[in-house]
């Protein structure tokens, strides 16, 4: 039986995408033969109500070393990360000389703003990217008390899609207790289990996604390691985040959003097993429909590409059946991964620019998430008669 990471009590499996390849493992063209597989399959445990993956990908296959280096390229995520250091600036780096630290470094936006605000600021990530000073190491006690040791407690830990892919949060806990000043905060945003349900976002589960948090989850994991769960927020970006603030025990009082998410995640049934059953149900749905679509738009002779070789479209391709024969290509912007094809579904990632080179019939918006900037950006595609398939909420072509 399957055991939950956190409290060791038994998992209640609820999907099983079965066989799925690890997402971010681009391969080159002669390497399909030795691909790793494993069974991408998720539950919520009995007695915490975490919902997480129930197979875990051995630590030395993961694709990434430590915390993902994440480059969305995203014009709306550099944004993101802007206003989120204005906000820290302006609220908990108030004091004399302050000190902010994140976890898995983002492009080192964040951290930069705060260097141009004359903030002390410190990266924490065993890859050491970026252009921001980095301690190279996973967060943990001991580098939380080598950090303590030069730069004095932090007033700010930020993490932002870096905590639900770390599968051992203890140590985590542990060098935040170490590090954080007695007022201090750990902040940390990653996708929110109530937007994936709400959206049917399946796609947002896949190895590197160890964990779908919620309200009531983080609340009792803050608790376990003598944290309280202070503020939480709603984000927009990624197709739907939570912005958690985690404090000391009895340092802070849980602001009335913290209630009010909790009673609405009652309402919803958001940890209830036939609510996550029945998101299952909806997920098989949205495979026979985008399948069923693809197929039609190839019988009647029509182009298709797909747009953005994201993690996440690793499970939709795959799951789906998603290749070559359906979709030829995936446009991306990101350099190391053309010329290589996706992860089990091996459909090759072409540079941006072939988007227009001519443009597709159809394009596969992959990259949803980011919506609203790709299809302002790709603007002339549509005006040139083009239309984006979309699968989140549901299936349908604008
Ligand atoms: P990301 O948002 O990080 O999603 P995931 O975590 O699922 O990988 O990845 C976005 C991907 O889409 C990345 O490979 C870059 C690509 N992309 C484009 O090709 N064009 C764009 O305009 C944007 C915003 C992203
Ligand atoms: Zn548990």
């Amino acid at each position: 039986m399957s055991r939950c990471r956190v409290c060791q009590h038994a998992l209640l499996e609820f999907f099983d995408f079965e066989r799925q390849p690890l997402s971010s493992a681009f391969v080159a063209p002669d390497g399909t033969d030795d691909e790793f597989f494993f069974r991408l399959a998720v539950g919520m445990c009995e007695s915490c109500a975490l919902v997480q993956l129930i197979e875990s990908v051995p630590p030395e296959l993961a694709h990434h070393e430590g915390y993902p280096y994440h480059s969305a390229g995203s014009s709306v995520m550099t944004k993101h990360f802007e206003e989120t250091a204005r906000r820290f600036i302006e609220t908990e780096l108030t004091g004399p000389d302050p000190f902010v630290v994140e976890i898995g470094a983002n492009d080192g936006v964040l951290l930069h703003t705060c260097g141009e605000a004359g903030i002390r600021h410190l990266a924490v990530e065993p890859s050491g990217a970026g252009t921001v000073r980095v301690h190279r190491a996973f967060f943990d006690a001991a580098s939380a008390a080598a950090i303590l040791a030069t730069d004095g407690p932090a007033d700010v830990v930020y993490s932002a899609n870096t905590i639900c892919s770390v599968p051992d949060l203890r140590p985590v806990f542990e060098g935040l207790d170490v590090l954080l000043a007695s007022d201090g905060v750990f902040v940390f945003e990653d996708p929110y289990l109530g937007e994936i349900l709400e959206r049917t976002a399946f796609d947002q589960i896949y190895d590197e996604h160890v964990f779908f948090f919620t309200v009531r989850a983080v609340q009792a994991l803050a608790e376990r390691f003598g944290f309280v769960l202070a503020d939480v927020e709603r984000l927009p970006v990624h197709g739907g985040q939570i912005r958690y603030t985690v404090a000391r025990a009895g340092r802070r009082t849980p602001t009335p959003a913290v209630a009010e998410l909790l009673a609405e995640e009652r309402e919803l049934g958001l940890t209830d097993m036939a609510t996550l059953e029945a998101f299952g149900r909806k997920i098989q749905g949205i495979r026979t429909e985008l399948v069923a679509l693809l197929h039609r738009l190839r019988a009647e002779g029509h182009t298709i590409a797909a747009y953005g070789a994201t993690a996440k479209s690793s499970t939709i391709a795959n799951y789906c059946g998603i290749g070559p024969d359906l979709v030829p290509y995936v446009c991306d912007t990101t350099p190391a991964k053309h010329g290589r094809l996706t992860p089990g579904s091996h459909i090759p990632v072409r540079p941006a620019a072939v988007f227009a080179d001519p443009y597709p019939d159809y394009a596969l918006l992959f990259a949803w998430n980011h919506a609203e900037e790709i299809m302002a950006k790709e603007r002339a595609f549509r005006e040139a008669g083009g239309r984006w398939i979309l699968y989140v909420p549901h299936v349908h072509v604008v």
